[in-house]
Formats: C-alpha cells, structure tokens, sequence
C-alpha cells in the first residue's frame, strides 16, 4: 500500500487546505457562540416568566424577548452555517483539483500495480467525506463544544450541585461512546476500501461489455460483484449498529438526567431552595443541552469517515512522482532529430522484476535516421519504445540521447519532443479532430495535414459527420486500423524530434501502406528531420528504414538494411520469405 504520511493527515489539511479560509471559520464560529448563547438564554427568560406568573407579575416583557431571541437564532444559525459549510467547499475543490493534477503526473509504473476503482472513489467518495468532515464536522465540533460549555455554564449559575448530578450520567454515557469511535476509525477505513473494490469491478465490467455479453459470462460477473458487495455492506452494517448503539445510550443517559433532575429539583423546590421559574429553566437548559450529544453519535462517526477519508486521499497525494529531474534534469535541445545510443540496456517491467523483456541491447542510432523493429510477437519492440519514450524508466546509462542520460533529462523536456502513435492507441470519446490535436492551440490546419499524412481521409467520407464525428468511448466507432490511423496523426500533428510509430502499420491494406511509407520518407532525410521507429511485423514497412534492429527474446540479434537482412540467414530472411509468397500469391490470384 502507498501508507506512510509524513505529518499528521489532520494537520496537512488545515494548514494547506483550511488555514486560507480562517476568517470565515472564525465569523463562522462567532455567530455559532451568539446562536448558542441566545439559545441557553432563553430558558432564563422562560424561567422568568414562571416566576413572574405565579407572582402575578406582567410577562409581556419576557415574552416578547423570547420570541425575538427565537427569530434571532434562525438567522445567526443560517449565516454560520453558510459560513463553515462553504469552505468545506473550497477545499473538497481544491482537494480533487491537486489529486488530479497528481494524478496525471504519475507514470504508468504506479498504475500497473493500483486498482482503478480505488483510485477513482478515493477521488470521489473520499474527497466528499473531507468535505463532510471540514464543513459539518467543523460545525459540530464547535457547535456541540458550545453548547455544551454554555448550557452547564448557565446551569452552574442556577445550582452548582444540581448541575453535577444531571451531568454525571451524560458524562459516563460519552465514556462507553468514546471506545465506539477507535472501532468506527478502522470500519469506516476498510468501508471505504470496499467501495473502491465495486467501483474498480464496475468500471471493469463495463469496460468488456462486449466481452462478458459474446462470451454470456454475465452470471459469473454478478456472482463476482455480490461477493464485494456483501463485504460491502457487511462493514456498512457494522458501522450502523455501532451508531446505532451509541445513539441510544446517548439518550438513554439523558433520560436518566432528567429523572435526577425531576426528582432532586422537585424536592429541592417543596424546601424552598429553589424556585419552580428555576426549575423550570433547568429543565429547559436540559433540553438545550441533549440534542447536540445525540448528535454526538453522528458526529463522530463524520469525523472517523473523514479522518480515514483523508487518510486515503493524502496517500495517493503523496505517491511519488518518479522524475529525478525534479532535482534539476538536463533539458535537451529541441528543433533536429536526436541520435541516440543504447549501452547494454536491460529491462524488467516494476511488476515482475524478475522476468527481464529486454537483455543488454546495445545499438547506436543516428541523428535523423529511419529505424525499423522487427521481431516475432513478444520479442520487446514495444517495450524498447516505451523506454525511449521514458513511460518506463531506463537504468542509469542505459540509454543515451546526443551523449545524456536518458534517465537525467528533464522528462516533460524530453516528451515535448516526442510524437508517439502507440501499438494500442487510446482515443477520447471526442470528435476525430479533437483527438487528433490533443492541444487546443493546433491550428486546424495543420490538423487537416496530418490526417492527410497519416492517410485518414479516404476514411473520413466514409464517416457521417467526417472530421467532426464523434468517436465513441475510446474509438469503439471505429475500425482498428481507423484508431490506428487518428493516433498517427495525433503524433504528426505533433511535428516532433522523435516519432514513434508503434505497429501503425500493421492494419492497413498495401496500398495504405504505401501511403504511409511515403509519409514517413517526405519527413526524414533532411537536415534536422526527426529520428524515426518504425516497429512492425511487415517487412514491407520497413524496406527502406535506414537500419533495422531484429529482436528476439529481447535480446538484439541482427541489424542492418533489409537488403542485407534477407541475405542473411535468420528470423528476418525467413519471415520475409514467407511475406514476399504471400504477397506473390496475392498479386497472381488477384
Ligand atoms: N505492461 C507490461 N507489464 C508487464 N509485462 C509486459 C507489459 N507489456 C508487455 N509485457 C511483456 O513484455 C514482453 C514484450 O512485450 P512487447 O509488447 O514489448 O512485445 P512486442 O515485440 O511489441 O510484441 P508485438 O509484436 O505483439 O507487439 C512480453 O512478454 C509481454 O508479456
Ligand atoms: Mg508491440
């Protein structure tokens, strides 16, 4: 788990998050002390008027403050509650909008090894309960600190000795609910650990719709679902009866409370050591003073949900971003195709460190050159690329670009210069030119070029709305070789140092390809132009690479132009064996 945080969760928030909202928690808190004060006030005047009947005294005066102070809580209670509320606000905002931007920051390593779904409802759920806890738990815990502090102040001025006793039993009800609260921390944490497990189950399954339907796989996924689910709610249900048993002790306490005072007070108004206009201020003063301990129970179980909340959010927070150029990285320059060298690189993906996918690849690429990867399904073509690409990071020394260290180069300098059309592009589920020029300052124009170059076109008639339409969740309206396509145009468009094309290639009909191929020639060749992957398993595509790297087990077993390669023996000179009688074939019976 990503646990371990540094200073207290609690403090973190308060002072990063809460400490700029300070005055409207401090006006929020003053109208909270008048709200209270008016409302432990009434009772004396309630008192009063008692008193002033039975001496057959006029009570207008009493009557009419008590309605006044009334009309007074009303509107103090709303402004401090709108007060405190709405910070709580601002930082469940301000929360979700540093989560995300983190999140984005973080590379695939740390995704390989989390859930999705407790990513997002750590995003979502969590965030909300900060909310919960600095805006309604704030609120509580002043409030119910002033209420109770005021009611046994004003109680304490009416009879000291009294007030023990009608406090006494409240006090021990609050000790048996305090043991309550260590459990709800731990229930509250595994709860929402829980929820991350649907959602992550959730998101899944709706993912491979099409999957689970084809393959009629629906009962297995529902039986899998109720499994989390029961969890689920069988913490839920845990949480519930230890609120529930709290809550009634709470009031169960201020039953007891009562009767002391009924019985204790009414005997002490027959010897006449107390009047019934006090008694009768007590007994309100009673009333003021137990529905905020009911809401005592709640309250706690807030705060636990929001501690364990925070907890969460705070850990994805500081999940490391792993860019040691954080510490200063070399920024490489841009504007002309880098060379680059690979020393012996090996390469294990973080989830299995053992099962090494790339072994001591050694190459010298030239600046501007046009690189072929061929090798069989499997072989680290991809991986080779991704490591260029630095999603993954490259041992020390591994990796060269124009004599730096990969691994030293700032990373967001080093991706600027990339253009990248990945073996399994993701779209957006945006128009087909949206997804193209990712950045909305790419003019449509240049636009328009790549998806010329990247041979979309004939395509786009094809679509209903052309380059406006709309491409469905991650591209599902269109083809693999369309996906494909958009992604080689949203790498062009990019215009950088270095274009990866990741098997781009591999889904087009010939004469695509040789669209394609002419693409890649028009951009390599002159001073500065960018230095060019291509991986594929066609060796048409790769005819006229400058050189060509074979991989097999990832290991770097020959190199050269494909002339020479097919004079060789080899996988290389097999393969393309097979694919020029395929191709042969093709041509006669066509
Ligand atoms: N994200 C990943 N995590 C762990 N292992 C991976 C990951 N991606 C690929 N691998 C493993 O690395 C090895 C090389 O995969 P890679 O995708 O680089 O092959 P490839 O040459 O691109 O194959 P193809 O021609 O099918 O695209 C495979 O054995 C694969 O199982
Ligand atoms: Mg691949």
């Amino acid at each position: 788990m990503i646990r371990d945080v540094a200073a207290s969760p609690l403090a973190r928030l308060v002072t990063r998050y809460a400490w700029r909202h300070r005055w409207s928690y401090l006006a929020g808190g003053a109208f909270l002390w008048l709200t209270n004060w008016l409302t432990v006030s009434i009772p004396i005047e309630i008192g009063r008027a008692v008193d002033g009947l039975r001496a057959a005294e006029p009570i207008g005066r009493f009557v009419a403050a008590i309605a006044a102070m009334g009309l007074a809580v009303i509107v103090v209670r709303s402004l401090s509650r709108i007060l405190i509320f709405n910070p709580g606000r601002d930082v469940e905002y301000e929360l979700r909008r540093d989560l995300f931007a983190h999140l984005l920051r973080l590379q695939p390593s740390f995704y390989a090894l989390r859930k999705r779904g407790d990513i997002v409802s750590r995003a979502s759920n969590d965030i909300t309960w900060v909310r919960t806890l600095v805006g309604y738990g704030g609120l509580q815990v002043v409030n119910v600190t002033l209420a109770v502090g005021l009611t046994v102040w004003k109680m304490v001025e009416l009879s000291p000795r009294l007030t023990w006793m009608v406090v006494l039993p409240v006090l021990v009800g609050m000790a048996v609910v305090q043991w309550a609260i260590g459990r709800l921390f731990r229930l509250s944490r595994e709860n929402q650990e829980q929820l991350g497990e649907i959602s992550e189950h959730v998101l899944g399954s709706l993912q491979g719709i099409a999957t689970i339907q084809g393959f009629v796989a629906e009962r297995a996924f529902v039986e899998r679902f109720e499994a989390r689910n029961l969890a689920w709610f069988a913490t839920g249900m845990k949480l519930a009866v230890i609120r529930a048993a709290a809550l009634p002790l709470l009031v169960l306490a201020g039953g007891v409370s009562m009767y002391v005072l009924i019985a204790i007070g009414g005997r002490q108004v027959l010897e006449g050591g107390l009047s019934v206009g006090e008694l009768a201020a007590f007994t309100a003063l009673l009333m003021v003073f137990l529905p905020p301990l009911r809401s005592l129970g709640w309250m706690l179980s807030v705060i636990q949900r929001g501690r364990a909340a925070l907890e969460r959010v705070f850990e994805l927070m500081d999940a490391p971003v792993e860019r040691p150029e954080g510490r200063g990285g070399i920024v490489p320059t841009a504007g002309r195709g880098p060379a680059i060298e690979l020393r012996g690189l090996d390469f294990a993906y973080p989830d299995e460190p053992d099962r090494p996918v790339l072994s001591s690849v050694t190459a010298s690429i030239d600046a501007g050159s046009v690189v072929g990867l061929f090798g069989r399904t499997g072989a680290g073509k991809s991986t080779l690329l991704r490591v260029i690409a630095r999603l993954y990071n490259p041992p020390p020394g591994a990796v060269l670009i124009d004599g730096v260290d990969l691994a030293d180069l700032d990373l967001d300098a080093w991706r600027a210069r990339l253009a990248v059309a990945p073996q399994r592009p993701f779209l957006f589920s945006d128009s087909i030119e949206a997804n193209v020029g990712l950045d909305p300052e790419v003019s449509p124009a240049r636009v328009a070029e790549a998806i010329r170059q990247a041979a979309l076109e004939p395509d786009l008639s094809a679509l209903p709305d052309g380059v406006a339409t709309v491409v469905g969740e991650r591209g599902i309206m269109l083809s693999g070789g369309q996906r494909q396509r958009v992604a080689l145009a949203r790498a062009l468009v990019r215009r950088g140092d270095v274009l990866i094309l990741d098997d781009v290639l591999s889904a087009v009909d010939h004469a695509t390809e040789a669209r394609l191929v002419e693409t890649v020639a028009s951009l390599a060749g002159r001073p500065g132009a960018p230095t060019i992957f291509i991986a594929s398993h066609r060796l048409s595509a790769l005819r006229h690479c400058d050189t060509i790297l074979v991989l097999d087990r990832g290991r770097l077993v020959d190199r050269g132009r494909h002339r020479e390669l097919v004079d060789r023996p080899g996988i290389y000179r097999d393969t393309w064996q097979i694919q020029s009688q395929r191709s042969a074939r093709a041509a006669a019976a066509s």
